[in-house]
């Protein structure tokens, strides 16, 4: 079996993927807003090899009946928050191999802004920096706060599209990867590897040199995690890294499959493409401790979240529907997935479990080989490259899994004892170079060397 690659959810604000677990006597996520939290989850992160920290992001919060419910205030359910590239510079210092990989979105961001920072961050992390694009699955209501128009799901990623060949050139065509010269007696760098760009897109424009020297990995290593069919097409164009949602094992082969038909396509290898899947457990010693540990955890959650949390990401409110209203009857703008995953279950079978797992599957529950069979199962299953681990309580549920699970897995030979490559690029991806390979699209606008 191939070696499986792992990496951390998280998400600066208190809950995360919208439940709400923070009362759970081991959560610390109340202490989000704290360096010393998130140095201690970098720490767990990188002694244990993970490959990378993922830090979510979303702009938006929940619209019930056209206000903000009190209860996402109460139960911190989507605000406040912290912007995750400037946690993740906190953390370039505080660690040295782990891959610090941040959303950022082609909806919001300006892009000539953006690749700066993505570079900024490449450069001071030495080539350890991954991005996951995102088109903003909660639009609706962050399109208001920046005062721009609501754009459709599907031409978001139009737009997207346009974001990317934009960055590509800031990132791969502006400088040259060896422009820089840093000679005293010579020159700082060679004018004649130093390229204006000029780009004259559908959404964006940009005229003029760039603000950042080419990084360690020129462009992030490139995340994504939309399965609708336009998500899954742009995902097969762009991506390097696609995180997938959980389910069965058919139905993460299907979208493995889809995917890599996809890449293939774009004229790219199949399997230049790493697909992880979203993976939540509670593990103990013995299956009946494990048990009563997820019962410990479902106890802690508010019930009452879930209509508010329904919203937040699809702008759909549930409880304004007859709950015999079958999910495939409902359409939305915002995120796809969170309606399609549910086929023709009901609006009150929604309900009564968002609750417990939100945007998650529902976690795994057993011992140490028995979680380790699972995702040996998974990974064989549905041809996948490994998982991103969704802890349900920080940091006891990253703890157990670290502790238990991947020491397993390790003796399976199916994870790395230790970090291999410089960049995240050439770990995760399994280039030969800290750079995109020739066969991605970005790769096009490198200035022929
Ligand atoms: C593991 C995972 C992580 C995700 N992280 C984010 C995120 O940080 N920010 C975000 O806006 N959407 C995030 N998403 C949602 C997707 O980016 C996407 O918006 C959603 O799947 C809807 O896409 P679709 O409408 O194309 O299906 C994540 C999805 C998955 C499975």
């Amino acid at each position: 079996m191939k070696k499986l690659r792992f990496g951390l959810f998280e998400n600066a604000q208190t809950n995360d993927s919208g439940t709400s677990t923070w009362r759970h006597p081991d959560s610390e996520r109340h202490n989000f807003d704290r360096l010393d939290y998130w140095v201690k989850i970098a720490r767990i992160c990188e002694d244990a090899k993970l490959d990378f920290l993922f830090l979510a992001d979303a702009w938006g919060w929940a619209d019930v009946k056209g206000t903000r419910p009190d209860i996402s205030t109460t139960e911190g359910l989507d605000l406040p928050r912290l912007d995750p590239a400037i946690v993740g510079a906190a953390l370039i210092g505080a660690t040295e191999r782990l891959g610090i990989v941040m959303t950022g979105s082609t909806l919001l961001e300006q892009p000539y802004a953006f690749a700066r920072r993505m570079q900024t961050l490449d450069h001071l992390s030495n080539g350890r920096i991954g991005w996951n694009v995102v088109t903003t699955g909660t639009a609706e209501t962050a399109v208001a706060a920046f005062g721009v128009p609501m754009v459709a799901h599907d031409e978001r990623y139009n737009m997207a599209d346009d974001f990317m060949s934009l960055v590509y050139k800031l990132f791969e065509g502006a400088w040259e990867r060896d422009a820089l010269e840093r000679n005293k007696q010579g020159r700082y760098a060679d004018p004649a590897k130093v390229h204006r760009i000029a780009h004259d897109g559908p959404y964006f424009r940009s005229h003029g040199f760039g603000n950042t020297a080419y990084s360690p990995q020129g462009t992030p290593v490139l995340f994504q995690a939309g399965s609708s069919d336009r998500g899954k097409q742009f995902g097969g164009k762009h991506g390097e890294c696609i995180f997938l949602g959980g389910g069965s094992i058919e139905k993460l082969a299907g979208q493995v499959k889809a995917i890599r038909d996809e890449a293939e396509a774009n004229g790219r290898d199949p399997n230049s493409i790493k697909l992880m899947s979203a993976f939540s457990c509670v593990v103990a010693p013995t299956e009946a401790e494990a048990r009563a540990k997820h019962q410990a955890i479902l106890d802690a959650q508010t019930p009452d979240v879930a209509v508010a949390s329904y919203a937040w990401f699809t702008g759909l409110d549930l409880s304004s529907y007859d709950p015999a209203t079958k999910m495939s009857a409902l359409h939305t703008e915002l995120s796809q997935t969170q309606v399609a995953r549910f086929g023709d279950k009901t609006v009150g079978d929604v309900l009564k479990d968002w609750h417990a797992h939100g945007v998650r599957t529902n976690p795994f529950v057993g011992t140490p080989e028995q979680i380790a069979d699972i995702m040996c199962e998974m990974a064989d299953g549905a041809d996948l490259d490994g998982f991103l681990f969704t802890p349900l309580i920080q940091p006891t549920s990253t703890l157990d899994f670290v502790e238990q699970v991947m020491p397993v897995l390790r003796a399976r030979g199916v994870a790395a004892s230790d970090y291999e490559g410089e960049s995240l690029r050439e770990r995760l991806v399994g280039t030969e170079s800290p750079i995109l390979s020739p066969d991605h699209p970005g790769a096009s606008h490198r200035q022929l060397q």
